[in-house]
């Protein structure tokens, strides 16, 4: 690995820092008494900060965004000739590689027919509740406008997003919220809510349906549901689930909207999560991956069926979409994207994925093996939890701060990993991976050699 040379003295960046930047998801007064951390360059799977420490970057920039890993000129370059040629305009009319990755995309997506773009996972989800409620209006006379969401999913940061989010601490404090969201139960069977059930995908699916006829089936226009669950604890459906949504989708008239924002875009070994399911979604929203952070895009893909809705009475100046995000018209998001995508089919990274993601899951379920402090291993792909405990018996939660210095270890060892960060209170145990799609063998034993040792110090 050829070591960046970066500038020598970062001090003064280190101070403008401290003195104005307002970071995400942080607690400032931590920067009261030290400097905050400046990630300068980035190479593969690996970053270094201000002072020159290298690390392995086992979560792809923090948020599963950088699946294609860092540094890649490529991506640059078609970026830089893009945005020299065109680089914006609204996209009430269309762009060069808007069109191109559309097809591309749509292409990996079979049954699905149609893009909308914008630039963030929230505003992606967005759009498919507008159109969710457009629907209703147009179709069902206002009537089919609720949309269910799942306990521990997370759809974004917006007031909409957030009022289809079932994570209390995400949520606290923000209220009052949208109307018309419902939340529906978890689905994670390590903590069962039907200890009694024989079949607990079966008991997820009823749980899901007592809540529609308790609503009323023609007050419910969509579900919403991440594939896999992300930042709610990675949680994979038990068997039997999706087959059952899929069916009560059909049932009772209900769109079925997946967020990919995570999962979508090679990150569990298929081009889409749903995709190993066999599913038939009405909606799939994507981000992150779509371009690995190089450039901001978001896509709402959809069926032409639900497309040809909203131009059927065409003499109706309402019937359209009316809905904008101006970036949305910036064509450095597909322009990255199109180059992602090559990048992803050219180095075989859905079969590196895959390879990588069976070492990934050994490495941890020996993990499991040796730490009673790891109570379930689970994800797909390179898209990995651990759940740690204090009990293995009692399935208590490990104390958060115990979780925290497991990440601090891995931190100060060179590996940055994550944890469930301000999602549920009481079960921010979780420990979450998710490496770029380049990593190699070496990579994925130098991250689990390190969770060992961490698990080592903070937990015996
Ligand atoms: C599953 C899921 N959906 C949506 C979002 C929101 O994406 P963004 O932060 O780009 O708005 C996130 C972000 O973490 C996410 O994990």
């Amino acid at each position: 690995m050829n070591v960046p040379v970066l500038p020598n003295d970062l001090s003064d960046v280190v101070a403008h820092d401290s003195a104005h930047v307002w970071h995400h998801m942080f607690q400032h007064k931590a920067l009261e008494t030290k400097d905050p951390r400046i990630i300068v360059e980035g190479k593969g799977m690996r970053v270094w900060d201000q002072h020159g420490k290298e690390h392995i970057d086992a979560v792809s920039g923090g948020v599963w965004t950088v699946n294609v890993g860092y540094g890649r000129t490529t991506i640059a370059d078609a970026v830089r000739d893009q945005l020299v040629k065109m680089n914006f305009f609204a996209g009430s009319l269309g762009s060069v590689p808007g069109a191109i990755f559309a097809e591309k995309l749509i292409d990996k997506m079979p049954g699905m027919s149609r893009v909308y773009y914008s630039n963030s996972g929230s505003e992606a989800n967005e759009k498919a509740f507008k159109m969710v409620r457009q629907i209703s209006h147009r179709k069902y006379g206002g009537k089919k406008y609720k949309i269910l969401y799942r306990e521990r999913d997370y759809h974004g940061t917006t007031i909409a997003t957030l009022s289809a989010g079932g994570q209390d601490q995400r949520k606290g404090e923000y209220g009052p919220f949208a109307p018309g969201f419902v939340e529906v139960p978890h689905c994670l069977e390590y903590r069962n809510q039907y200890p009694n059930a024989e079949d607990y995908g079966q008991a997820c699916v009823d749980a899901i349906e007592a809540v529609i006829l308790r609503e009323g089936p023609d007050t419910v226009g969509a579900i919403c549901l991440e594939t896999i669950t992300a930042g709610g604890g990675v949680i994979v459906a038990p068997k039997g689930y999706w087959e059952g949504v899929q069916h009560l989708c059909e049932k009772y008239d209900i769109l079925l909207h997946l967020d990919e924002v995570v999962c979508g875009v090679g990150r569990t070994g298929e081009w889409f999560g749903y995709q190993h399911y066999g599913l038939k979604p009405d909606f799939v929203t994507m981000a992150k991956g779509l371009a690995s952070g190089y450039a901001a895009i978001s896509a709402t893909v959809t069926t032409e069926e639900i497309f040809d809705l909203f131009k059927e009475d065409h003499e109706d100046p309402m019937s359209m979409f009316r809905d904008i995000s101006t970036f949305g018209g910036c064509t450095a998001g597909p322009a990255a994207a199109i180059e992602n995508m090559r990048i992803i089919v050219d180095e075989g990274l859905l079969a590196n994925t895959n390879a990588m993601g069976a070492r990934l899951e050994n490495n941890l379920r020996a993990l499991q093996d040796k730490h009673a402090c790891i109570g379930e291993v689970r994800g797909k792909g390179l898209f990995w939890g651990a759940e740690l405990v204090a009990d293995r018996t009692t399935r208590e939660a490990a104390a958060e701060q115990k979780v925290k210095a497991v990440v601090d270890t891995c931190m100060a060892d060179g590996i940055i990993i994550g944890m469930t960060n301000r999602s549920l209170a009481g079960l921010n145990n979780t420990l979450c991976l998710s490496p770029a799609l380049i990593a190699t063998e070496a990579d994925i034993d130098a991250i689990t050699d390190s969770i060992d040792s961490a698990l080592t110090r903070v937990f015996q």
